[in-house]
């Protein structure tokens, strides 16, 4: 730990602002992540104040006490402020974070896939993740068992792609999370939604999910289907996979 004493009127009024004063004018190899500096790219996730959030949209707070941040929580750190995020996106790729529509891949990206607003209305609060994982690290359950279990917010990640409207690939994605410890070692403590810095509510995508899993709920059919081959003019150019 390292102590630095910073003018505030010389830099802007966020978290990520007086890092950058410190690496600036006191030490120039403090490291950090950051990118966006407005809450949309999720790399600037570290722990302030006891908090798991984003230091470019957590205002400095007027206080006598000193600021006191640390990397996200129970995460190997490279460096600093850094955490080797690498077993964390290894889990995100596994979930296949992607519209899945077997027999049409030659399609994806090219045509439009229909949805209703009803339909599209399902992914609210859950597109909006930015994946910076301050919900994953504040999670005991991940913080033991890393490794087996996905942790909230790639399970958010996962609830969203298995209720898309368009994806057609859900019962597929809902037997790769079917085991001991992939969803089930969440024990609803909801640190995950208390801390989100976007104000979404992993907890309760994740009871959705069990609550798939278990059969108590199924996936609704969509309210508009997109046919093969597609209606709409022009499409014809492209090959089918069934030809
Ligand atoms: S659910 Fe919230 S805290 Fe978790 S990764 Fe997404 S944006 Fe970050
Ligand atoms: S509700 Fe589940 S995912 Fe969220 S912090 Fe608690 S155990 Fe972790
Ligand atoms: S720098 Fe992108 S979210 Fe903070």
């Amino acid at each position: 730990m390292q102590q630095f004493s910073v003018d505030l009127n010389k830099c802007g009024t966020m978290v990520l602002d007086v890092l950058e004063l410190i690496k600036a004018q006191h030490d120039p190899t403090l490291s950090y992540r950051r990118s966006c500096r407005e809450g949309i790219c999720g790399c600037c996730a570290m722990n302030i104040d006891g908090v798991n959030t984003l230091a470019c949209i957590t205002k400095v707070k007027e206080s006598p006490q000193p600021l006191v941040i640390y990397p996200l929580p129970h995460a190997y750190v490279i460096r600093d402020l850094v955490p080797d995020m690498e077993q964390f996106l290894e889990q995100f790729r596994q979930i296949d974070p992607y519209l899945k529509r077997p027999g049409e891949d030659n399609f994806l990206g090219m045509r439009q896939i229909l949805q209703s607003p009803r339909d599209r209305s399902k992914l609210d609060g859950l597109y909006e993740c930015i994946m910076c994982a301050c919900c994953t690290y504040s999670c005991p359950p991940y913080w033991w068992l890393g490794d087996k279990y996905l942790g909230p917010a790639v399970l958010l990640q996962a609830y969203r792609w298995v209720i898309d409207s368009r994806d057609m690939a859900h019962k597929e994605r809902l037997a790769k999370l079917r085991d001991f410890y992939s969803v089930y070692r969440c024990k609803t403590i909801f640190n995950c939604t208390k801390t989100c810095p976007k104000g979404l509510n992993p907890g309760k995508a994740i009871a959705q999910l069990k609550r798939l899993l278990a059969g108590l709920m199924n996936k609704e059919k969509p309210d508009l289907e997109t046919t093969l081959p597609n209606p709409c003019h022009g499409e014809e150019q492209y090959p089918c996979r069934k030809e």
